[in-house]
């Protein structure tokens, strides 16, 4: 199975998963072939993307570490709590997160950490659904996945786990006190605009502050997820060992998520190009140790996923192991041939020791002759946004103070002198 966009290009085929609407009910069983009538209701909910079977991507199977099911449930809490929050800030009330939905809230990080008990042999995969729009909540849920994953592999006992999941679901909560159509501005925004976005760690801490049984670690993480090691964060500046471990946990994930997911105003960036772009240019802004753990839980090649190899074939990755993510098995295809009459080569480059990945490319361009597009770094990097920018703009010229209580004077250039 792979993921296609909705288009007319989907008509005819045969549905891989379960389709859900926003709310979690069921709009499309498995097996369901897809004509004009199921095109319009899924445009309708504004699915933007469904799994279909094809001769590209038949046996591959699914390895999202989270099940659909389970994320559209999540992400339905996340919404719940947030536009709540949204509701009371608009009518002028209290807009502390109530009792009987912070249950909710720690319901969702106990059924996700039980999930995630039982994915041994999987590694993280951004689960391929609904529409851009809903940015803010399935991002909140993707860190939180990500943190747990991360903090597990730094060896957290459980009830520090669940804190820091915790702090990840809430962190961008205040974003909610901030006007929505400038959270939503595509574009490059003006120094007063990315001003009043910084401004949300801060409203976020207003709306937690109060709320009984929640730990101050929770609360730290809503206030400063957006402080950097080198202290160009806001909204303190803080830096080094001022910015608590398990705060920068959830920034490190909150970078990578941002960076590697469809927005309305642009496309998600390559994994590999995401997690290069971290250890180059934000290498000093973030835990170096943190990055480590997490990157050793990220799926590079996920499969259904388009990767071009050193001998200039084309194909998508059909399985990994979690133990060798960089080398999978690659299903070669014939550009020159239509999907229903393909003959298919598996490639296993655990055991072809001189070829790899050189790069990747999006299997919706699929189309009898094409030529895959692909995109050099540069310009990829050219269509960061703003609030990418802010995590990765490289670094100023100031000492760092590190765990051990270590300065390293820094002494590089700082060219992007109009971020901020
Ligand atoms: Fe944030």
């Amino acid at each position: 199975m792979r993921t296609a966009e909705i288009s007319d290009e989907i008509i005819g085929r045969r549905i891989a998963s379960p389709v859900y609407s926003k709310d979690g009910y069921l709009l499309l069983s498995q097996g369901s072939i897809v004509n004009d009538k199921i095109l319009s209701k899924l445009e309708h909910h504004a699915i933007s993307t469904v799994k279909i079977l094809d001769s590209l991507s038949e046996g591959i199977e699914p390895t999202g570490i989270i099940e659909e099911k389970q994320m559209v449930e999540s992400i339905r809490v996340v919404k719940n709590v947030f536009e709540n929050v949204l509701y009371n800030e608009a009518n002028g009330v209290s807009t502390a997160i109530p009792p009987d939905q912070m249950d909710l809230v720690e319901e969702v990080i106990q059924s996700l950490i039980d999930a995630l008990e039982k994915t041994e042999n999987l590694l993280y995969t951004v689960v391929e659904m609904l529409d851009t729009t809903e940015y803010t909540y399935k991002h909140s849920v993707n860190v939180a996945i990500l943190s747990i994953l991360t903090a597990k592999a730094m060896n957290y006992d459980t009830p520090d786990i669940k804190n820091i999941a915790l702090g990840a679901f809430l962190h961008d909560v205040g974003k909610m006190v901030n006007d929505q159509d400038l959270i939503n501005k595509p574009g490059k925004l003006t120094l007063e605009e990315r001003k009043k976005i910084e401004e949300h760690p801060q409203y976020g801490f207003n709306i937690v502050k109060d709320i009984s049984n929640l730990p101050y670690t929770v609360k730290q993480i809503v206030l400063l997820h957006h402080e950097k090691l080198d202290g160009s964060g806001y909204p303190f500046g803080l830096k080094g060992i001022e910015i608590p471990e398990f705060v920068r946990i959830v920034t490190v994930c909150d970078m990578y998520d941002a960076m590697t997911t469809d927005r309305i105003y642009r496309g998600k960036m390559p994994i590999y190009t995401t997690l290069e772009i971290l250890m180059t240019d934000a290498v000093y802004k973030i835990d170096r140790n943190i990055y480590r753990h997490m990157t050793e839980n990220i799926c590079i090649y996920p499969p259904g996923s388009g990767v071009v190899l050193s001998d200039g074939r084309v194909g998508i990755v059909s399985f990994y192991r979690a133990t060798n993510p960089v080398r999978p098995h690659v299903r070669v295809i014939d550009i020159n041939t239509d999907l229903l009459n393909m003959q298919v080569v598996e490639v296993n480059l655990e055991k072809e020791h001189t070829m790899f990945v050189i790069d990747t490319w999006d299997v919706n361009q699929f189309k009898k002759g094409f030529k895959p597009k692909t995109k050099p770094k540069s310009s990829l990097r050219s269509q960061i946004d703003d609030e990418v920018n802010e995590m990765i703009e490289e670094v100023q010229n100031v000492p760092i103070v590190t765990d051990k209580g270590k300065v390293l004077q820094l002494f590089i250039e700082d060219t992007k002198t109009e971020a901020i």
